[in-house]
């Protein structure tokens, strides 16, 4: 035992990569809950800046095995680029480090073309995908109709079961979107030999897991996107197709809640939300243009420009709440050096009405009808991303901080002061 869970706190993009990136010098295993190549981890490391989408955040640390778990869905081509990617930079990303769970599901060229397909005929109620095939994936897995890692381990037979399901694909894109259809042949032959690639990297992941935990190894399990993009928590239906919570660890990975020893919640000292859907604290003006430039926020996976805000404290406590946070990590304090003041929401109110719990179980109709109440708080001029210590964090810094704590009721133990891996202050 334990198991320590990483999740994020908000819509995603909180900087979960490089908090598990830190913390996997002291872990053996880190495990990938959910998600696809939706996701996009960025990690500053070897002189290079790397954008994981699917290999675990902890690959840069020789000790650790990395799972892809069985409530990821893998496109295989996009896993193979990052393989090579990764061997291109000397990082061993041999089968004995790198697994995937055999119950993971694939996702096919025709998944992403449905995607696509999708998005652009729910026309202005699109909600803003990243147009990987995620939506379209988990809806075969939950139909009972999809294909899984495991299959590859008969890389023809695997083909034949791709070709059936391409197929099926290719008359809805026709007969339903209109569209032309994809080509067979090439994407069985291009699937057979990705599963032959692939083969070597198969495992039985719960088992991996619980042989783990049994031998009294730490492991880390590895959420990508946020609460509130959850499929049962989010903001539906601008929400992700998978469990990004603390309990879709235990679904992804297969393991029992007895073994969570810390559940780490990451949350940016600001809002970000990148595609459609409600977002109350939202700025458009030059104070969001100015958190966009120095936060450098544009999406990892499609480069959108992402949409900027004042931090949230109801959406943290909602967070901490649903994944029963033992802590936060904030990330990104440095990026709001200069704003004055700082504004952060403490609820939210209509009409003369007041609530202090994020609506957010009742779906995004509901949240778009609340204004945030905003409190304001000093900001601080001087450069921090030299801090090391709380100490040397200016006060007005380490007040916000200590707001946070107090309305959220978790201690914050990591704070992000600056995009390298070494500016970082611990506490406690
Ligand atoms: P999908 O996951 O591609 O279906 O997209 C559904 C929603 O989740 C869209 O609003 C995406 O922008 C958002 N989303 C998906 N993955 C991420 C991520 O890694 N970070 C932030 N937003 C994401």
């Amino acid at each position: 035992m334990p198991a320590i869970i990483v999740v994020g706190a908000q819509w995603g993009d909180e900087g979960k990569g490089r908090v598990v990136d830190d913390l996997a010098r002291e872990v053996h295993i880190v495990a990938r809950y959910n998600g696809g190549d939706n996701a996009g981890h960025t990690v500053v490391a070897l002189g290079h800046t790397l954008r994981l989408h699917l290999v675990p955040s902890g690959i840069l640390h020789p000790h650790v095995t990395c799972l892809i778990g069985a409530g990821v869905v893998v496109n295989p081509v996009q896993l193979a680029a990052e393989l090579d990617e990764l061997a291109a930079l000397g990082v061993d990303v041999s089968p004995e480090r790198v697994k995937l769970a055999a119950a993971a599901h694939i996702i096919l060229p025709t998944h992403r073309a449905l995607d696509g397909a999708r998005e652009s005929a729910r026309g202005r109620e699109a909600i803003g995908t990243t147009r990987r095939g995620i939506g379209p994936v988990y809806a075969d897995k939950a139909a009972r109709v999809g294909l899984r890692a495991g299959q590859m381990a008969d890389p023809e037979a695997f083909g034949e079961r791709v070709r059936a399901l391409v197929q099926a694909h290719n008359r809805l894109l026709q007969e339903h979107y209109g569209l032309e259809p994809l080509p067979v042949d090439e994407t069985v032959a291009e699937s057979v030999a990705l599963a032959r690639r692939l083969r070597p990297h198969l495992t039985d992941g719960s088992e991996l897991v619980a042989r783990a935990l049994a031998a009294g190894q730490t492991v880390l399990c590895e959420g990508a996107q946020g609460t509130l993009l959850d499929l049962d928590h989010g903001t539906y239906p601008y929400v992700t197709s998978s469990s990004c919570v603390a309990g879709g660890a235990l679904t992804g990975l297969g393991f029992g809640p007895q073994a969570v020893a810390r559940v780490i919640g990451v949350a940016k000292a600001y809002t970000t939300r990148v595609g459609a859907g409600p977002f109350p604290t939202e700025l458009t003006d030059a104070i969001g243009d100015r958190i966009r430039q120095a936060g450098g926020e544009y999406g990892t996976t499609t480069g959108r420009p992402r949409r900027c805000g004042w931090l949230d404290l109801p959406i943290l406590r909602y967070a901490a709440q649903i994944n029963g946070l033992t802590e936060l990590a904030l990330t990104k304090l440095d990026v709001l050096t200069g704003i004055q003041p700082l504004k952060v929401a403490v609820a939210y109110e209509r009409g003369g009405e007041r609530i202090e719990r994020f609506p957010g179980e009742w779906g995004a109709e509901e949240v778009a009808r609340w204004q945030p109440v905003y409190e304001e708080l000093p900001g601080w001029t001087e450069e921090i991303r030299s801090a090391r210590r709380w100490e040397d964090l200016p006060e007005a810094a380490r007040a916000y901080v200590e707001r946070i704590e107090e309305a959220v009721g978790v201690p914050v133990t990591l704070i992000g002061v600056g995009p390298e891996r070494e500016e970082v202050v611990r506490r406690g």
